[in-house]
């Protein structure tokens, strides 16, 4: 299957979406099957701030990170097409809703809460669920940003019963189908 075959804009697949939704792996596995570049925003600012993300929350904090996160998502090329993958919080700013549009398809990856929440603290590398109630302060956060993610995204994967390659395979065929239809004319190339 080839990247132009699928892609509704011919552009980037972004993902976007909460911790625990499976980004990263999901990235992976969509690489495997088209063969672009795979571009990861934490990735980026933790090789430009020399630290891992957790390093830089704890030594500057949740701002100097937001800051760095929208540098570099202003970076990411939108001429080159590739699968981004970008942090939970990416959201947040107003800013980076333009930026992550100007890429390509943003789509995002949902899932129940408490799913999502058991994945995100399974790894214990995530600096905004080390305080006394984490489970609380992922409700919040989620809360908070649910219309965000759906103000950012062109379609949503729910996640929670999919393995991370069902959801590589379900987001292909989705944008096979709207790519067939923005072939056939802009009205039918809407999102379900
Ligand atoms: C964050 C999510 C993390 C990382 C940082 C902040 C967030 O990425 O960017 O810890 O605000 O939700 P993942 O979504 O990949 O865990």
């Amino acid at each position: 299957m080839t990247y132009y075959a699928v892609n509704f804009c011919g552009r980037s697949i972004v993902l976007i979406g909460m911790m625990g939704a499976g980004k990263s792996s999901v990235g992976r596995c969509l690489r495997r099957r088209i063969h672009v570049a795979l571009l990861d925003t934490d990735k980026i600012v933790a090789s430009k701030s020399e630290m891992s993300v957790s390093e830089l929350f704890a030594k500057h904090g949740e701002e100097e990170f937001r800051k760095l996160e929208t540098e570099a998502l202003r970076s990411l090329p939108t001429a080159q097409q590739a699968i981004v993958v970008t942090g939970g919080g990416i959201v947040l700013r107003k800013q980076n809703l333009e930026l992550l549009k100007r890429l390509g398809v943003v789509i995002w990856l949902d899932g129940d809460e408490e799913t999502l929440f058991q994945r995100a603290s399974r790894s214990g590398k995530r600096p905004l669920l080390h305080g006394t109630n984490p489970r609380q302060a992922f409700a919040q956060m989620l809360k908070a940003r649910l219309p965000l993610y759906a103000k950012a995204a062109y379609l949503r994967i729910d996640t929670s019963v999919l393995t991370d390659e069902e959801v590589a395979v379900a987001i292909l065929s989705k944008l096979k189908r709207f790519a067939r239809g923005a072939e056939e004319g802009p009205a039918s190339a809407t999102a379900s």
